[in-house]
């Protein structure tokens, strides 16, 4: 069972999890190649608000939704998809070992992250924009420090 702190985490990103997909019968190849593939939509969705926050583009509130939406999604979905023995397959990872030896601080940075992507969807004024996307942006960067090889 989830205890009631967890649920309640969970249920306010119910959307997102809609979407995640099972992970159970999928092989580490499949794996590996899907959760880059959800990472990179997840990207194309921070550079549309980085866009935004270097002002090559104007803020608007249903853009910086939809984007954070998008990024919300595909981290949801990514977070299913580092099963354990997918630390290699057939492709390249980047993932560290460590993930699989440190899950429980993986997956809080996962959760938080999400959080600040849902938290940045009901961002509607240009000034509450920096601050959440600091908060979403440093939720990447802190999994990536500690879990992901740098690619070259
Ligand atoms: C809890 C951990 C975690 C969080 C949070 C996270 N990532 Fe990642 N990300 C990873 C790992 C691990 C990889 C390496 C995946 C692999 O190669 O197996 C990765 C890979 C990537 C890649 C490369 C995909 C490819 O094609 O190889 C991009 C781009 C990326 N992440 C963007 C982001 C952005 C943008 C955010 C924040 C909005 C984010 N990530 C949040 C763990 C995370």
């Amino acid at each position: 069972m989830m205890s009631g702190k967890k649920l309640r985490i969970w249920g306010t990103i119910g959307v997102a999890l809609a979407v995640t997909v099972s992970a159970a019968a999928i092989t580490a190849t499949d794996a590996i190649k899907q959760r880059q593939q959800a990472m990179e939509g997840v990207r194309d969705g921070l550079m549309t608000l980085g866009a935004i926050a270097k002002k090559e583009q104007a803020f608007d509130a249903g853009v910086v939704k939809a984007s954070a939406a998008k990024i919300a999604d595909h981290l949801a979905e990514a977070a299913e998809l580092f099963p354990a023995g997918s630390d290699k397959g057939e492709v390249q990872t980047w993932s560290k070992p460590e993930i699989w030896t440190d899950r429980e601080n993986f997956d809080e940075i996962f959760k938080t992250t999400v959080q600040a992507a849902v938290d940045m969807q009901s961002v509607s004024e240009a000034e509450a924009f920096p601050p959440a996307l600091g908060k979403l942006g440093s939720g990447c960067k802190s999994c990536h420090d500690l879990y992901r090889i740098p690619k070259q």
